[in-house]
């Protein structure tokens, strides 16, 4: 059988409450002072509990925060480059009492899992926007949510009450225990992650496919966490996974699974993140291509590749496979970068979010250089729909 990769700092946590602590929670339910969590905070605690953010075994303290915005490394030692927080206002922190049991509910007002409270503390906006987000924007989708968040963070380990399931994609809720038993089972030794929360296009397939011709299995991880509001929709882009898969990929080579995890648009640190979640989730390599994590211009085409030369590769123990901007080339016609391509910019076919977003707003198909029909037509669908 094959060795499977450690989960990042060694040991795949898992803060699911067993079903006798599930009841001994509910049982105290309405005793519990309780806080309302937003859909991003409620994604954290399940990466948390399922073992997708290992060693996190809850929100940070203050020691491991600050170490990680300064540092990009836990007060251990391990890289780590997002800090996973839970905000409230001073007026309710004020009210929460250190070493309490806190019951955590959903933004509908369900219970979802607890808080051991151990620390409270104040930190600088303009300080963590400027080391995670590179700008203090508020136009940037990452920073207006730290802008929007209470002035204190709780620091503390937590439990999810119970794991249900994804109430779109149950079947493609493969949660690292999941993950990691099926690349066993295939026998695959290699497995790279790829990262995406856009439609699929040719170029996400070229990349994908010049990875899959050096590993043994490919494990497709669209984040369906919250994006920001103009992204498409995560059912639609599933759909269109769906439909590549069949069509223009080996199926056997390849496992669709949703990561349930929220986007930051955090670009360069945001990519480090994203690879040690997929090593947890027992990937050995992990796609960044061009401006990997980004929004808007805020950061560099190449800043999340350049940044894991900030990091040993063992303190990361999962290998970047870095590309160049992807494209048709109409002179050899396929897909290329300027590292295999000979073309000159205008024999180039590659369009942006925003101009595919306003071509499906027509009604209009994005070309098949683009686009794979099928995946055009399906895009095309869902718009007209709405
Ligand atoms: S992301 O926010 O999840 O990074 P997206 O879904 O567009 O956005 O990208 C998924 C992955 O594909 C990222 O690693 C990104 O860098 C890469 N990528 C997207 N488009 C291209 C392209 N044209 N050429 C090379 N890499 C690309």
């Amino acid at each position: 059988m094959a060795d499977l990769i450690p989960a990042h700092g060694g040991t795949l946590i898992n803060r699911i409450c067993t079903p006798t602590q599930r009841q001994a929670f509910l049982e105290q339910a309405d005793r519990l002072p309780a806080l309302y969590l937003s859909e991003r905070e409620i994604s954290d605690l399940e990466m948390i509990a399922i073992g997708g953010f290992s060693p996190l075994t809850g929100f940070l303290g203050a020691k491991d925060y600050r170490s990680v915005i300064e540092d990009m490394h836990l007060d251990n030692g391990l890289a780590w480059s997002i800090p996973i927080t839970l905000s409230v206002s001073q007026e309710v922190a004020a009210t929460l009492l250190l070493d309490s049991t806190i019951r955590l509910n959903n933004p509908q007002g369900e219970f979802w899992g607890v808080l051991e409270l151990r620390e409270k503390f104040t930190y600088d906006k303009e300080k963590e926007a400027l080391a995670v987000y590179r700008t203090t924007d508020l136009a940037h989708p990452g920073v207006q949510v730290l802008y929007d968040q209470g002035e204190v963070y709780l620091g503390g380990d937590i439990w999810l009450l119970e794991r249900r399931p994804h109430p779109l994609f149950p079947q493609y809720q493969i949660d690292p225990p999941q993950s990691r038993q099926l690349f066993q089972a295939k026998g695959w030794q290699t497995i790279v992650g790829f990262q995406t929360r856009n439609p699929i296009h040719r170029a996400h397939e070229y990349i994908q496919k010049c990875a899959l011709e050096i590993v043994d299995g490919l494990f497709l991880h669209p984040l369906v966490g919250a994006t920001k509001s103009d992204d498409i929709p995560a059912d639609v882009r599933m759909r269109c996974y769906e439909i590549v898969i069949e069509k223009y990929f080996p199926s056997d080579r390849v496992i669709l699974a949703i990561n349930p995890a929220a986007m930051r648009y955090a670009g360069p640190r945001e990519a480090i993140f994203h690879a040690l979640v997929r090593k947890n989730y027992g990937c050995t390599h992990f796609i960044v291509g061009r401006d990997h994590a980004g929004v808007g211009n805020y950061y560099g085409t190449y800043d999340a590749q350049k940044i894991f030369q900030e990091f040993r590769p063992e303190e990361l123990g999962i290998t970047p496979l870095m590309f160049e901007h992807a494209f048709y080339c109409t002179r050899t016609q396929s897909m290329a970068t300027t590292k295999t391509s000979p073309s000159k910019p205008e024999e180039r076919i590659h369009l942006s979010g925003t101009k595919v977003r306003e071509m499906l707003k027509r009604g209009e198909c994005p070309p098949p250089e683009f686009s794979r029909p099928e995946v055009a037509a399906e895009l095309v669908r869902a718009m007209r729909e709405g």
